[in-house]
């Protein structure tokens, strides 16, 4: 499986959990969220109120999650975590409403998987605090209002454009959007992830993980654990810049941190389509991949390291991705 997949095996959760910061001090970078949020849970607890909802959003792999772990922590609260797609009937979110207590957190992950239903009892949840609910079908039905404690929504999503704007927009506290990391601050997480893990690390080794971790926490600590395993099987002791190169290497992973798949699409819409312009669903099918696959996980980082660009007419692919692959653009305007 791809390092850059979403889903993850038990163990490497297990990781992610053992190496998420607990305090602020520890979660690196993302300063301005950490700004704006420092004077919104300030606000709230001097005014004695539950934090405002709060929508993040951004790629895979960034720190949503613990960064709803954290303004839990600092607001004293409970957090009671769910997703989209666990959500299944109006009654699965009613029971989770109902159960909160006044201040507690609710973060939704994956909030853009919701179905619509859903979305319409969580507006008046989020605004009025009512939970409005039909009992029953057909004739007999009725409706029931209850009142719910003040609570918090915290909600994750990578794809905010598919949420519709009346949910976007009853989120008060904001709408935050997490950036890339830089490599200084992904070398300064996995020097934290190699001290927790008892794991001697060069700087040189180090750096070239960060180099290639697609600017992504997530990505970062999983190649240094691939790494503690070859230095292991092979038993090294330490992890230097051989090992680090020999595990990616053996991940297929090259200097940009393109996975064979990541290739594969950027060798696709240059060889069966001359670079594009091409619409999404036909690249998606030309490389076997689903639409969601392409947008949520190979596109942020292809867009971000400037290999490709969305135009009004598709998909096309850079210079800079030509000049990569290796591979002769054709004659006509590049861009
Ligand atoms: N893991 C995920 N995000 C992180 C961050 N911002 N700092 C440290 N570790 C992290």
């Amino acid at each position: 499986m791809p390092l850059n997949q979403p889903e993850q095996k038990k163990e490497d959760i297990g990781l992610e959990k053992a190496l998420r910061p607990l305090d602020w001090e520890h979660y690196i970078g993302q300063e301005p969220i950490k700004k704006g949020l420092e004077i919104l849970m300030q606000a709230a607890k001097e005014r004695n109120e539950a934090l405002e909802h709060i929508l993040l959003y951004g790629p895979a792999g960034l720190g949503k999650t613990t960064l709803a772990h954290l303004i839990a922590k600092e607001m004293g609260s409970a957090i009671r975590i769910t997703s989209g797609p666990a959500i299944e009937r109006v009654g699965d979110l009613a029971s989770l409403l109902t159960n909160l207590t006044s201040g507690n957190i609710l973060f939704i992950d994956e909030v853009h998987r919701l179905n619509k239903t859903i979305e319409e009892v969580l507006y008046p949840a989020m605004e009025s605090r009512s939970l409005d609910i039909i009992i029953g079908k057909g004739p007999g039905a009725r409706s029931i209002q209850l009142e719910l404690p003040s609570f918090t929504l915290i909600a994750a999503t990578t794809r905010i454009a598919l949420l519709s704007s009346p949910l976007r927009s009853r989120f008060s506290g904001g709408v935050l959007r997490l950036d890339y990391y830089t490599v200084p601050e992904i070398e300064k997480i996995l020097s934290r992830s190699a001290h927790i893990l008892g794991i001697t690390i060069r700087p040189k080794a180090l750096s070239i993980i960060a180099e290639r971790s697609r600017f992504t926490p997530r990505i970062a600590n999983r190649l240094l654990k691939r790494a503690r395993d070859w230095a292991q099987v092979h038993k090294v002791s330490g992890i230097d810049e051989d090992v680090v190169l020999k595990t990616l290497d053996l991940l297929g992973i090259d200097q940009k941190g393109l996975e064979e798949a990541d290739r594969k699409v950027l060798d696709v819409l240059m060889t069966k389509f001359k670079g594009g312009p091409v619409g999404l669903g036909t690249l998606a099918a030309a490389t076997s991949e689903d639409i969601q696959t392409i947008e949520e996980v190979y596109e942020p980082y292809l867009l971000r390291l400037g290999f490709i660009e969305r135009t009004p007419r598709g998909r096309v692919a850079t210079a800079h991705a030509w000049q990569h692959l290796g591979k002769s653009p054709p004659q006509s305007p590049l861009l």
